[in-house]
């Protein structure tokens, strides 16, 4: 009973701590200052995905009507367009209105669709229904005092999520001035954009609105890439769902006595693991029966985290949902700092992201490669070894702690380190450029003696490897855990080929830009070259393991999910696409060859469909029928 009075006061001072920190302006105020700590971040973005709604629309020329239909309900302070491509273009805007008394009037003022079944559930996301009649929707009288005028500035961006072709971004890397120009242009062109990270806190607030009548203090808190400043556009979203709203900070009393009314709760019925299996089993359920958007849901319970996987289909995002496990949020805050704390290490990461991914060292799908969590471990850790360190090490952090950085989660790991980077008073001497860094990067790991060396973040220093996985980075807020326990030995290996291979590319490059432009030798040079993957790889250590199999039924595994898409509504072509989840094939020929012929069989089916669809009439898709 003593515990459940403290869990319920735990309860209230947080509501309050939330009220305070989530409902005042400063956290959007600290949003727009620009440099925000973490916590202003987080909380600013989700004040303003409380604010916002997203609308879906005939095209982005619905905007003028749409934004005199919506000012009825207060004062729309931004508009960005962007489309979700399926067979058809999607279009949706997402408006963010001044107060979230206002984005609750917009969503209140919703009616549900007669003409089709479905449970009306009130959320952001909405659908701009034709005018009865003709033309644009009368204007209502307008309660707010608001004369409608056209939108002063008009939409913020219009198809603001599309990323940037494979063939511009390498043009445009192709005409940079150097190797250091090339890796900003990389990181500018390819990084997470305002408009992404505004979609993604919608994501999190649709869930946490869905259940807040049950839950009123839960919290749906995004970490991750989509946070951490690490993400690229297209990015997932990771999710974790807390019931009672505790992160494990500490709780502010703001001196009044805590109630003596305390709400009756289920006791536990079983151990903490299973319960939560089961809690994520229903949660699930729910995403996937009531919440409009989410689609393809699958539930991973059996792994560390247990997650539920899920495609939002107006956002075009994947989200992977966790509820236990805090550590990951406080890790994408140390991220994030680190970020932050020197302008070369996002443009730095994204490089060496991307040349991982060209060389097929990464996957999106989790296995016994490096995931990119672990490869921006070994970045930072790079940062930190430095004779002119660009980076502190965590244990540094962790001694500049105070009293209100102290973090605790449910499951008893300390995330406490010093967030007030000007307290942890570190400063770099290091005036290395990007393209010297990324060339030591590459050299230090080609050196590095992955089999007997564990890294740590924590002290910044090699240790000896406590155990004999493959490779060994010390997870720096559990520190008897290995981050990188998943890789193989094959897969370490393949690092540190593929670093070598990096280093003697970029040597040659780097000479090679140092050259004006006209006498450069090939027009493919610089970062180019290093994420074109070479043909002539020196050794394969694929030699001495044996290469995956090739399923026929796998070479055809994109033509499942295009067949999917041409189908209809993802809700029809969830079975599909989970029964055929993507295949890695980690041997670089292998994957080529597979690659090649996916190339030719999608080229013939371009052709077949070209011929028939010269003879077939187009079958409009439900959706946009739907919108206007
Ligand atoms: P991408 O999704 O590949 O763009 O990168 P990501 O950084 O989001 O990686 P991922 O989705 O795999 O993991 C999400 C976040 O969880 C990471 O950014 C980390 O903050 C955290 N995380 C992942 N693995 C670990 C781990 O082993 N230990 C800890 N403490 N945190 C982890
Ligand atoms: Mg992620």
């Amino acid at each position: 009973m003593n515990n459940l009075m403290r869990r319920a006061q735990n309860v209230q001072l947080w509501r309050k701590y939330c009220v305070k920190q989530y409902t005042t302006e400063a956290a959007s105020a600290a949003l727009s200052r620009g440099k925000p700590n973490y916590d202003e971040f987080i909380a600013g973005r989700q004040v303003q995905a409380q604010r916002s709604i997203v609308v879906q629309v005939s095209s982005e020329k619905s905007y003028s009507e749409l934004y005199n239909y919506c000012s009825r309900f207060g004062s729309i302070v931004g508009a960005h367009h962007y489309c979700v491509r399926h067979d058809d273009d999607l279009h949706y805007i997402l408006l963010e209105y001044s107060t979230a008394h206002e984005a609750a009037a917009a969503i209140d003022s919703g009616a549900t669709n007669g003409d089709l079944s479905g449970v009306p559930v009130r959320s952001p996301f909405l659908w701009f229904k034709a005018a009865p009649g003709k033309r644009g929707p009368k204007l209502a009288p307008n309660n707010n005092n608001n004369i409608h005028h056209p939108p002063p500035s008009g939409l913020q961006s219009v198809d603001g999520t599309r990323q940037l072709d494979q063939e511009a971004l390498l043009s445009q890397l192709r005409g940079a001035e150097s190797i250091e120009q090339q890796v900003q242009l990389l990181h500018r062109h390819t990084q997470l954009n305002d408009l992404g990270v505004r979609m993604r806190f919608l994501a999190a607030l649709q869930v946490q609105q869905a259940i807040s009548g049950m839950f009123p203090a839960a919290q749906a808190h995004p970490f991750g890439s989509s946070v951490n400043g690490f993400g690229k556009m297209g990015c997932d979203l990771d999710l974790i769902l807390r019931f009672d709203g505790e992160t494990g900070g500490r709780k502010q009393s703001n001196g009044e006595p805590p109630s003596r009314l305390i709400y009756h709760t289920k006791e536990n019925l079983s151990n903490g693991r299973s319960q939560t299996q089961r809690h994520m089993e229903c949660f699930g359920d729910m995403l996937h029966l009531f919440l409009p958007g989410v689609c393809h849901v699958r539930r991973i319970l059996q792994a560390r985290v247990p997650i539920i996987k899920y495609h939002h289909e107006h956002l075009n995002l994947e989200v992977d949902l966790s509820m236990s496990n805090l550590s990951g949020f406080y890790m994408s805050e140390l991220l994030y700092m680190f970020g932050e704390i020197d302008p070369r290490v996002r443009p730095l990461t994204f490089s060496i992201r991307r040349w991982a991914q060209a060389c097929g060292l990464t996957n999106p799908s989790p296995g016994r490669w490096i995931s990119n969590f672990s490869l921006t471990c070994l970045v930072m850790y790079f940062l930190q070894q430095l004779r002119q360190p660009i980076l502190p090490t965590i244990g540094a952090l962790v001694k500049a702690a105070e009293a209100t950085d102290v973090r605790v989660t449910e499951d008893g790991i300390n995330c406490t380190f010093g967030r007030d980077l000007e307290r942890v008073g570190f400063q770099s001497r290091n005036t290395s450029s990007l393209s010297e860094l990324l060339l030591q990067f590459f050299e230090f790991y080609s050196q590095f003696d992955f089999h007997n060396r564990a890294i740590s973040l924590n002290e910044g220093r090699q240790l000896s490897k406590p155990d004999h996985s493959a490779m060994y980075i010390v997870n720096p807020l559990e520190q008897l855990l290995n981050v990188s326990k998943n890789v193989s030995l094959e897969e370490c290996e393949r690092v540190r080929i593929e670093v070598r291979n990096a280093a003697w590319i970029l040597e040659s490059e780097v000479e090679n830009s140092s050259l004006p432009q006209s006498e450069r030798q090939e027009e493919t040079w610089g970062l180019l070259n290093l994420f074109k993957h070479p043909e002539k790889a020196i050794i394969r250590p694929n030699m001495f393991f044996k290469p995956r199999m090739v399923e026929v039924s796998d070479l055809f595994e994109e033509k499942h999910q295009q067949l999917q898409s041409t189908i209809g509504p993802a809700s029809t072509g969830g079975a599909v696409a989970a029964a055929a989840p993507s295949v890695a094939y980690k041997n670089v020929s292998v994957r080529q060859q597979v690659q090649s012929i996916k190339a030719a069989t999608r080229t013939e089916l371009k052709q077949l469909r070209g011929s028939s669809s010269a003879t077939a009439a187009p079958s409009p898709s439900t959706k946009n029928r739907r919108s206007r």
